[in-house]
């Protein structure tokens, strides 16, 4: 039977910054940010947006009722989860209107959370043919003003309904996963703000994606030449440039040029929301899947998981005939067209700006606000109250 992707679609916080004019600020080349990281723009979420409500929202882009009918699983893969105890999947099950008799909880490994519920939501479906379940990726990158990894925050969502003959990518069984108790990245309870050792980090991705990629050829004996393009988690779009020319290092030139042309594809939509942790390989892979031509029937995808502390995984699957009729291109790029540009004292106040942490009441500013779209509408009595508008 097959098992995989049969919708994705992503979620955006409605305003920006752009690279060239954060870089100007901090008194650094913009070409640092805009070639050296890669990022052009970054999606900064205001108060009224958590992972929760981005979920959501990224869910509500995508589900009709059938779906709502037969998703029986929302797994939610999260590091910037609400609660220590409540999961942002029984929120999320809530505001997107799914029938009751379901399955909802929380998966935590930093980056990896959304790989670990896509896997999950395999074996669920494997055991449950006619079942579907939700799987998404939501996140705020968020390391401080004037930080070293300041240009590598962001904000969004990705959702996707998992289900058996999926209409936009098989998932192969073959994955290939390692562990490591390493301290590249983390963010401790207390802490608003992650905890990074960027040059460590950016060892880490890449010697934990050598050690899967070599498990995955000797476990499936394909190599590059059986891949049309490989997506990767994007911390920022240059660390899967750096990933890609490891993987190449040896390959032909038809090959890595043939990779090379699609990371290009695949990086179009991350370049313009940052970091969104959990959701960032997913977002990666809608934008192949909406940027680039028409991909041959039968092509197979590579994806590399990487999520700090750490876990690693490597996994493909193949694109299914028409998956261009059930991917959102026009609706995804107005999404992120009309954002509002904030400007850099908007931005600088508004990273800074967190919620009461001792218990006292809060009331949303919801102006801002579209018409379907969920948001954190208050806090009262520690409860915090999510709505759709
Ligand atoms: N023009 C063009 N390029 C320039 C430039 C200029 N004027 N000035 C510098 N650059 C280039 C540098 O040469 C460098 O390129 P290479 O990496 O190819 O050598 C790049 O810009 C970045 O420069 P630095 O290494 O000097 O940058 P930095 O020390 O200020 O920080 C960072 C970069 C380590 C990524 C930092 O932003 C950071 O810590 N980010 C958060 C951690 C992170 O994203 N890690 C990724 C792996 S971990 C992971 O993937 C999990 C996750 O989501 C966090």
């Amino acid at each position: 039977m097959n098992i995989g992707i049969d919708k994705i679609g992503f979620y955006a916080p409605d305003q920006y910054i752009d690279m060239e004019k954060l870089a100007e600020l901090r008194g650094v080349d913009p070409a640092k940010y805009t070639i050296g990281i890669g990022q052009e723009k970054m999606a900064v979420a205001p108060l009224h947006e958590d992972a929760v409500s981005m979920g959501a929202n990224a869910a509500l882009a995508i589900l009709d009722d059938e779906d709502r009918a037969k998703i029986d699983l929302v797994l939610f893969g999260t590091e910037s989860g609400v609660d220590h105890s409540k999961s942002g999947a029984v929120w999320v099950h809530h505001l997107a209107g799914i029938q009751k008799n379901a399955r909802s909880f929380e998966l935590k490994q930093a980056c990896y959370g959304a790989t670990a519920g896509l896997q999950m939501a395999m074996g669920h479906i494997a055991l449950n043919p006619d079942s579907k379940a939700l799987v998404i990726g939501a996140d705020i990158a968020k390391y401080g003003l004037n930080t070293a990894g300041e240009p590598t925050q962001g904000a969004g969502a990705v959702a996707m309904v998992l289900s058996s003959n999926p209409r936009i990518l098989t998932l192969d069984n073959d994955s290939a996963a390692l562990t490591k108790n390493i301290s590249d990245f983390w963010r401790p309870l207390y802490s608003d703000y992650a905890i990074v050792d960027g040059k460590y980090s950016n060892e880490s991705y890449l010697s934990f994606l050598k050690d899967v990629w070599g498990v995955y050829k000797e476990r499936t004996q394909r190599d590059l030449k059986d891949f049309e393009a490989v997506c990767f988690h994007l911390p920022y779009t240059k660390m899967a440039k750096k990933a890609l020319l490891t993987l190449t290092a040896e390959a032909s030139k038809e090959d890595a040029e043939r990779l090379m042309s699609h990371y290009q594809n695949s990086i179009i939509y991350n370049k313009q929301l940052g970091n969104v942790y959990t959701g960032s390989l997913y977002l990666s892979l809608l934008s192949l899947l909406e940027q680039a031509p028409e991909l041959k029937q039968e092509s197979r995808i590579g994806l590399y998981s990487y999520g700090s502390g750490a876990v690693g995984e490597f996994f493909s699957g193949v694109v299914q005939p028409d998956y261009k009729n059930y991917v959102n291109k026009g609706k995804n790029e107005a999404l992120l067209n009309t954002r509002r540009e904030l400007t850099m004292d908007e931005y600088e106040e508004l990273l800074e700006k967190a919620l009461p942490k001792d218990g006292s009441n809060i009331e949303m500013n919801t102006e801002q606000i579209v018409e379907g779209k969920a948001y954190l509408a208050a806090i009262q009595d520690n409860l915090r109250k999510y709505a759709v508008k």
